[in-house]
């Protein structure tokens, strides 16, 4: 049997053989295309080749291309699992030709490839053309010698292939196998041809036009060609097999679901084991390209394929986390035709496993309200919006899941009131992606481009340098020249500014010749390949053509200098302490800090941040030289270089090397930016914050150099300060601040029991405990009742009640009064023993001592009342009050 990793190589060597450029796959996320949300075609990263505004030194190109279709135009999630053919993750193998062959050569090679290289049988392919494409007709009958049956004239858009609402398109002829009598389906155009007889397995498209908002808006500079198989499907032919699941890869991964779930991989556990291994292959591979679950765009469509399959591993009864076991089973499926799967392994099992553990505490409870919700309903029946949003909101369930979820027993979802209630939701977690919307000014780059075939950066040696201006742009247009007081954007063919990338900001500084000045305060990037100057002509004017110096703000770049080597050494510190786990996830390159954000799962410990700093700052002691050597990309990184998952590189990549490791540089990585000559320059690495960014993602600030130093004097400071305020030497000062902390404890105590002695009638504290007050000392007599009473200044209104109680306990038979001043107001409570209930009420005689103190109400039960009153100075005149009120009840019983 071929393996599938033979026939993708077979293809690749096949059209290499044929002077075709072999191009690695791309990343998933475009990089070329704003509107797009994954690459979904191998053509994509060859977009703006097809159209003319790029350039590349091939003319034909051959790949196997990742392809991710879930979320966005394309999306085939929904049905994954319950076909034989569908994915979310696919290889797309491809031969380009822009502006080179057209369609006779691109038929040859595909009639070629099949039915020679590989030895398909003729008689099992038929072909189809654009219903009005005669010239396609003539060629299959020429070159493929296909009898007139077998080309079929297909009249829809099937036939005529588009990359999207904007893009590249034309005219198509598809490839169609025929896997035999013996499954139910007849050729494309028939009314079987949705049968699984027939399966597609090339589509050469015949690029000729560009469309903007799905209408054809021109021509191609020049006729070229895309195509494109799904290797999958290939791979099912060439096994054997009429299903893309029974082929080598997938029966591989199957068989490790079903050996660490132990559920059988056929019956009614199919679906689940295929959902299991597609989705495990898009999101390694989505992983591996820099995306991670989130609750939007991307990372969104990332978390839905992911909780997709997890619950599916739940119905195979997996007890634990299943997705992140199978990782090692994919790597090595996949491993050796995408090393970023290798390098990513960690990262990829650590995501699993945090998402699946997550999702896992709500699974049970969500499927258990999903049961609740369908008890009763039949086939055909539908779940209403509002509870799938609740499994949505409150257990995790992407809209698809539960659909998922549903489809077995034939029920769907209410999508208008699931949406409904979503709208309602202030969090639009599933809002639709959005392109950068800089399409506009991207125009505008890629002409400057075009004309003047990108600029040079002189700076990795030195901050000056003079230039000949190319272009200047004002207000989004060119203009000739600009005069003081213009903001404009300032291209010259060379330039020692550092143009933002890579995190690194970009340089300021000055451009100037002797009639002119210019202020830069920013310079980037645009396409990658324009360094664009954005600055304020000072004086003068300047026009395209001119000649002028370039002169870098060095002190400033030098602290960016500074900031960056460490941002190096701080990431390799990063994974010799917390694991291989750590990739970077952005980092800010400023001239006064840095920024580093990273994988990892959990908040930082002091040890390890102590940790890292250390040893940070022992690799800036040891003061070794940085390096830099030129290599291709695949060199650095098998050299050990950390790429960035996701990052496009050119053909020749910089490689930064500097620290001493146990037996290399402590630091390798791909790096276009500025760095410092030798790791002493940083001074001083500093932690100033660690903290979250995003569930997985953690972010370290930090500063160096005299931004340090700075930092770290005015913390000085503030110590001695506190010392002084002590009287004390600041090595003395946390030992006096405990004891000052642990002396105004104690004083607390004593101050609340000396109060509440007070209260008691005087005593005085001897430190340790209270000395209960003699009983009776300043008890009167009010028309025969004993009455004790007392205003007591800054006690706390919350001990009254505890105080009068323990004087009625105390004195037997007794009315006892009691008011606390505090902050000027007062808080009265009276209580009255059970043998004079019969005579007075508590209630009714702090109402009157309320009313005194200028408050309202009063309230309680008959032998214990409360209130109290804005009028802390009236404390005597409510005891007063309370006791003629006691008097006259005494009369009246
Ligand atoms: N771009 C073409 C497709 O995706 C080949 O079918």
């Amino acid at each position: 049997m071929t393996s599938t990793n033979d026939i993708r190589r077979s293809f690749l060597d096949y059209f290499e053989g044929q002077g075709h450029a072999r191009v690695p796959s791309a990343p998933l996320v475009p990089h070329n295309d704003p509107t797009l949300m994954f690459v979904n075609a191998g053509m994509v990263p060859f977009k703006n080749v097809f159209t003319g505004l790029e350039s590349r030194p091939y003319s034909t190109a051959t790949s196997s291309q990742k392809c991710v279709r879930a979320g966005g135009k394309h999306n085939d999630l929904d049905n994954v699992g319950y076909t034989a053919r569908h994915h979310t993750f696919f290889e797309m193998l491809g031969n380009f030709s822009f502006g080179d062959y057209f369609k006779e050569q691109a038929i040859t090679h595909a009639w070629t490839l099949l039915t020679k290289v590989w030895g398909i049988p003729a008689e099992r392919l038929t072909a189809t053309v654009y219903h009005t494409d005669d010239q396609a007709f003539e060629l299959w009958r020429k070159i493929a010698g296909l009898p007139e049956a077998r080309i079929i004239r297909i009249p829809t858009k099937d036939n005529f292939w588009a990359m999207g609402s904007d893009g590249p398109c034309g005219p198509c002829s598809e490839i169609f196998y025929d896997h035999g009598e013996h499954i139910w389906g007849g050729p494309p155009g028939s009314p079987e041809e949705d049968g699984d007889r027939f399966v597609e397995i090339w589509n050469l498209v015949f690029m000729q036009f560009v469309q903007e908002n799905d209408e054809i808006i021109g021509d191609l500079p020049r006729p070229s060609i895309d195509t494109g198989m799904g290797l999958e499907r290939v791979a099912a032919v060439l096994q054997g097999v009429h299903d893309n699941y029974d082929t080598d890869t997938f029966k591989a991964l199957i068989a490790e679901s079903g050996a660490l779930t132990g559920a059988s991989t056929s019956g009614e556990n199919q679906a689940s084991h295929r959902v299991i291994a597609d989705h495990l292959r898009s999101s390694g591979f989505l992983v591996a390209d820099g995306v991670l679950p989130a609750n939007e765009g991307r990372g969104y469509v990332l978390r839905r394929i992911m909780r997709r399959a997890m619950r599916h591993a739940h119905l195979l009864g997996a007890k634990d986390p299943l997705m992140y076991r199978m990782v090692p089973a994919l790597v090595a499926e996949m491993g050796a035709a995408y090393p970023e799967l290798v390098r990513a392994q960690p990262l990829i099992e650590a995501t699993l496993l945090q998402e699946e553990t997550r999702f896992r505490q709500t699974l049970a409870n969500g499927l258990r309200l999903l049961d609740e919700a369908t008890t009763g309903m039949n086939e055909g029946g539908v779940l209403p919006g509002e509870t799938a949003f609740k499994l949505y909101d409150t257990f995790g369930f992407p809209y698809d899941l539960t659909e998922d979820a549903l489809r077995g027993q034939g029920m769907t979802v209410d999508r208008a009131g699931f949406d409904a209630a979503m709208k309602r939701q202030k969090d639009a977690a599933r809002a639709a992606w959005k392109g950068s919307g800089e399409k506009a000014s991207e125009e505008l780059w890629y002409d400057l481009a075009d004309e003047l075939g990108g600029t040079e950066f002189t700076g990795y040696a030195g901050t000056q340098g003079e230039g000949q201006v190319l272009a200047i742009v004002k207000d989004g247009a060119k203009v000739e020249k600009a005069g003081a007081g213009d903001m404009v954007t300032i291209l010259t063919n060379q330039t020692p500014f550092y143009a933002e990338s890579g995190g690194q900001m970009g340089d300021a500084g000055v451009i100037w010749n002797d009639k002119a000045s210019a202020a830069v305060d920013d310079t980037s990037k645009p396409l990658g390949r324009l360094h664009a100057h954005h600055a304020k002509i000072e004086k003068g004017e300047i026009a395209v053509g001119d000649a002028v110096h370039l002169t870098v703000d060095a002190d400033r770049r030098d602290r960016v200098r500074a900031n960056h080597s460490a941002t190096h050494l701080l990431h390799a510190a990063l994974r010799k302490r917390l694991g291989g786990h750590v990739t970077q996830k952005g980092s800010l390159v400023a001239p006064d800090r840095l920024r580093f954000d990273f994988s990892h799962p959990s908040a930082l410990t002091t040890d390890e941040l102590a940790d890292i700093e250390a040893d940070v700052n022992a690799q800036i002691r040891h003061n070794g030289a940085v390096e830099t050597r030129l290599m291709t990309p695949d060199d650095a990184i098998a050299a050990g270089a950390m790429a960035l998952f996701g990052e496009k590189y050119g053909d020749e990549v910089r490689v930064l090397s500097m620290g001493l490791g146990d037996d290399a540089s402590y630091s390798v990585e791909l790096c276009g930016g500025t760095h410092v000559n030798a790791t002493g320059d940083i001074a001083i690495f500093k932690i100033v914050s660690e903290s979250a960014v995003s569930s997985g993602v953690r972010r370290i600030e930090a500063l160096t150099g005299e931004g340090a130093r700075l930092w770290l004097n005015a913390r000085d400071e503030r110590l001695r300060e506190t010392a002084a305020t002590l009287k004390a030497s600041p090595d003395e000062v946390p030992a006096r601040v405990a004891a000052l902390v642990e002396e105004r404890r104690k004083l607390e105590r004593e101050l609340a029991e000396a109060k509440k002695a007070l209260a008691l009638g005087g005593g005085a504290s001897s430190g340790d405990g209270v000395q209960p007050a003699g009983a009776g000392t300043s008890v009167e007599t009010v028309a025969g009742v004993p009455f004790w009473g007392q205003v007591i200044q800054g006690l706390e209104p919350k001990a009254l009640r505890g105080l009068v109680d323990d004087q009625k306990k105390r004195l037997g038979s007794a009315v006892v009064a009691l008011v606390a001043v505090t902050e000027g107001k007062a808080t009265v409570a009276v209580g009255v023993t059970d043998d004079l209930a019969s005579q007075v009420g508590a209630v009714d005689l702090v109402k009157v001592a309320v009313a005194v103190l200028g408050g309202q109400g009063g309230g309680g039960r008959p032998d214990m009342a409360q209130g109290g009153g804005p009028d802390g100075d009236k404390g005597a005149a409510a005891l007063d009050a309370v006791k003629a009120a006691l008097a006259e009840a005494t009369a009246a019983a």
